[in-house]
């Protein structure tokens, strides 16, 4: 019935199965420290086995502590986490899914650096970061770079670079974190520089290795990233050679503001920003954001809106949605529920493991015994 959604495509040279990936959810389900838990991989394992065409697993860190979203955060700037991050690849691959890891370095919102880093000393949530300077931007590039090596090596088809969620490299690009005075602030081109510089670093140090990008459509902030700024930006990346854009919007700044929960508890609400980056590159586009059903992922395939779709709660709310959707049993889908006012987000901001509120009794029990 959905013939786009199930048909195959071939992403940075790697075939997927079909149009569905998961997008990347941090559920601090990693161990104390950034380590591959079992409860980790049992999670990862369930999503691969839901059937979708690619895992993109949620952020890692290149560089601890200062680029670390959390003391959770799965930490890729460390051969000591290897063997967890080959057991992660392994296990993805296993179920027939194509095993992405994407990795960040969280800039302003690193909770257990102090200082946090970021482009510019602009204040958030009470917090004053402390300006990169050039020699320390150059070595953060480089941390991406072995990051992405190390899951080379571990056994990983692709990496995504973060540059989403107000993190490091999209506070380069916005005008409202960047307001540096040399070649890396000011104009658009000189924002853009330091995270195509990162995309450059990567590539060199991976060579026949596909580099995707989570890509920061709008801000949703008066002062921010507009959708006609980061669109030409779409262009620089894909111009740059990145295997796919995983378009989202808003930051920590924006997700919590009253008119953005309204507009975001919407069915497909990001949809229209990846159209705008589609119809301005070559490159396949993956849109997430409340893709409930298989006719709302299947017209934004077929009315050319985007390449793939990308489910990051829905598939955790219900790992059979895939399956569901493939075989007409889309009224037993189990929906993530727009009304429980985002309980995920606010546990994994509290520093808290993830529960979904939509999980049956059986379920609930289960994840306790395995996070205990
Ligand atoms: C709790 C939570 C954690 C997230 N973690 C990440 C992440 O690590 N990296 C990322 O690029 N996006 C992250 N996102 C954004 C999701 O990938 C996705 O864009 C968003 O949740 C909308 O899709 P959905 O409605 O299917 O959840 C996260 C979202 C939530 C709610």
């Amino acid at each position: 019935m959905y013939s786009h959604l199930f048909s195959k495509i071939t992403v940075g040279g790697k075939e997927l199965k079909n149009r569905l990936t998961m997008a990347p959810l941090y559920l601090g389900y990693a161990g104390e420290g950034g380590t591959v838990s079992e409860l980790f991989l049992d999670h990862y394992r369930l999503m691969a086995k839901s059937g979708v065409g690619m895992v993109v697993v949620e952020n890692a860190t290149v560089d601890y502590p200062t680029g670390s979203g959390s003391n959770r955060t799965l930490r890729a700037d460390t051969d000591e986490n290897m063997e967890g991050l080959t057991r992660l690849a392994t296990t993805i691959k296993k179920q027939g899914a194509i095993a992405c890891q994407q990795i960040n370095h969280a800039g302003r919102f690193a909770a257990i650096a102090d200082p946090a880093l970021a482009p510019s000393a602009v204040q958030t949530f009470g917090r004053m970061p402390r300006p990169l300077t050039k020699d320390e931007m150059r070595k953060i590039a480089k941390k991406f770079a072995e990051a992405a090596v190390r899951l080379k090596k571990a056994g990983f088809d692709m990496v995504e670079l973060h540059g989403g969620t107000g993190y490091l490299l999209s506070s380069f690009v916005s005008p409202r974190t960047n307001k540096r005075d040399d070649e890396y602030g000011g104009s658009p081109q000189n924002r853009q520089r330091f995270p195509l510089e990162v995309v450059q670093e990567v590539k060199a140090a991976v060579g026949d290795f596909p580099v995707g990008y989570r890509f920061l459509a709008d801000e949703w902030l008066p002062d921010g990233l507009n959708l006609a700024e980061s669109v030409e930006y779409g262009k620089a990346l894909a111009g740059a050679g990145v295997a796919y854009i995983s378009v989202m919007g808003g930051t920590y700044e924006s997700f919590f503001l009253p008119h953005v929960i309204q507009a975001s508890g919407k069915d497909g609400y990001m949809v229209e920003l990846a159209a705008a980056v589609k119809k301005a590159v070559n490159v396949p586009v993956i849109t997430a954001g409340r893709i409930s059903t298989g006719a709302i992922a299947e017209s934004a395939l077929a009315e050319g809106k985007a390449d793939l779709i990308g489910l990051a709660r829905v598939l955790w709310a219900d790992p059979d949605w895939p399956s569901k959707v493939k075989e007409g049993r889309e009224n037993e889908i189990i929906h993530c529920a727009s009304e429980c006012d985002d309980t995920c987000t606010k546990l994994v901001t509290k520093g808290k493991l993830a529960f979904c509120v939509r999980w049956n009794h059986d379920k609930l029990q289960e994840w306790k015994g395995k996070r205990a």
